[in-house]
């Protein structure tokens, strides 16, 4: 299959809106096509379209038990494939739609299974990005959407990360420049008594309890023996070629000492080194060290992970050394991350 590579720039020319709408009409079709996002780029299809939505799973190598995100533009198109929608949920969306927060509720006849990895609810999220938007809208048609990376692999946050894994396996694909925010959004299950975040993203814990009291956190994420409750959350996933070993503990000195130690004592393996902005010059004799951002700009981090985890590909590195972060806030979203990363392969100091 030859994919059309799109880039677009902003604010949208109308050169930009035609290619949009070339592309939406290649969605409605059941055609598919990789569009960016403010979480990270996503492979969508129309989700009303079952044998569409199978050429997700097929691009992807995605087990099928794995649902997908149904990305939609108005709240007409909610109450067409979902039901039971509380009050609680309707606040959430009154707060923090369109943007990074996915919600899932009892879905209706109108999604058919091969959107939902056959379970009865069903994860819906209203993007902010403008030509994810226009996307939708011009389509017509909510459009499922996973990550648009090959399963297992880092989410994209840049085209040239979906064109390294779905070139030539997909329609088109859509430049729109780096993700904003370079983690996927957070998934909140809605259609339980009691609401339970079960992927932290930027929309944090807090955030949503200031709007809607209580929540809890699927026990898979205080304890990764514990079953996800998300089937996506199971596999290893978001992992560079090269084994990561995260180092933590609440004294910085330590965490750098314990890294230093581990990399000296690896001496016949290409070694990298994921730090910060504050720790980088205690790697200077390291060759492969590359630095997140501040510890005081979690967002700037969160928005390099992916792409670090693909720079280390290419640079040929056997293993990894991550520093860990606190877990609070968008660091529990950023830390979730690297210690699936790290197939919790974790050393506490
Ligand atoms: O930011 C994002 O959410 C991106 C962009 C493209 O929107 N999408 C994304 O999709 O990350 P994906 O498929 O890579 O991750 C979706 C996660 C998976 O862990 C999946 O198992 C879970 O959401 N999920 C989807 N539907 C679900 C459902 N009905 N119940 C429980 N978990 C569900
Ligand atoms: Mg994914």
């Amino acid at each position: 299959m030859i994919t059309l590579i799109e880039k677009i720039g902003f604010p949208l020319s109308d050169e930009n809106i035609s290619v949009i709408e070339s592309c939406a009409k290649i969605i409605k079709n059941g055609g598919l096509v990789a569009f960016p996002t403010e979480t990270v780029y996503g492979l969508g299809a129309n989700a009303l379209i079952p044998d569409a939505v199978k050429g997700i799973y097929a691009a992807k190598g995605r087990p099928s038990d794995n649902p997908l995100i149904v990305h939609i533009n108005d709240i007409d198109t909610l109450n067409l494939i979902a039901k039971n929608i509380s009050n609680k949920a309707m606040l959430l969306i009154d707060k923090f739609w369109p943007g990074p927060l996915t919600i899932i509720f009892d879905k209706t006849d109108v999604i058919p299974k091969e959107t939902a990895g056959g379970l009865d609810t069903v994860a819906v999220r209203m993007p902010k990005n403008e030509i994810a938007k226009l996307l939708i809208d011009k389509s017509g048609v909510p459009i499922a959407a996973p990550s648009a990376n090959l399963s297992g692999k880092p989410s994209p946050t840049k085209a040239s990360h979906v064109i390294d894994d779905l070139n030539g396996k997909v329609n088109a694909i859509i430049d729109g420049g780096s993700s904003d925010i370079g983690l996927e959004s957070t998934v909140i299950d809605m259609s339980t008594d009691i609401p339970c975040i079960l992927r932290p993203g930027a929309i944090t814990k807090s955030m949503i309890e200031s709007v809607i009291g209580n929540v809890i956190l699927d026990k898979n994420l205080l304890n990764e023996h514990e079953k996800p409750k998300s089937p996506g959350m199971k596999y290893k996933h978001y992992a560079p070629d090269a084994d990561i070993i995260l180092v933590q503990g609440n004294n910085i000195n330590n965490v750098v000492n314990k890294i230093i130690e581990l990399s000296n004592s690896y001496t016949n393996k290409n070694i990298g080194i994921i730090c910060t902005e504050e720790t980088k010059d205690f790697y200077k004799n390291y060759n492969n060290v590359i630095s997140l951002g501040s510890k005081n700009n979690t967002e700037t981090i969160a928005k390099n992970l992916f792409d670090t985890f693909r720079e280390f590909n290419k640079l040929n590195v056997d293993i990894i050394f991550a520093e860990g972060l606190p877990e609070e806030n968008l660091e529990l979203a950023i830390m979730n991350r690297l210690k699936k990363a790290s197939g919790y392969n974790i050393i506490n100091v």
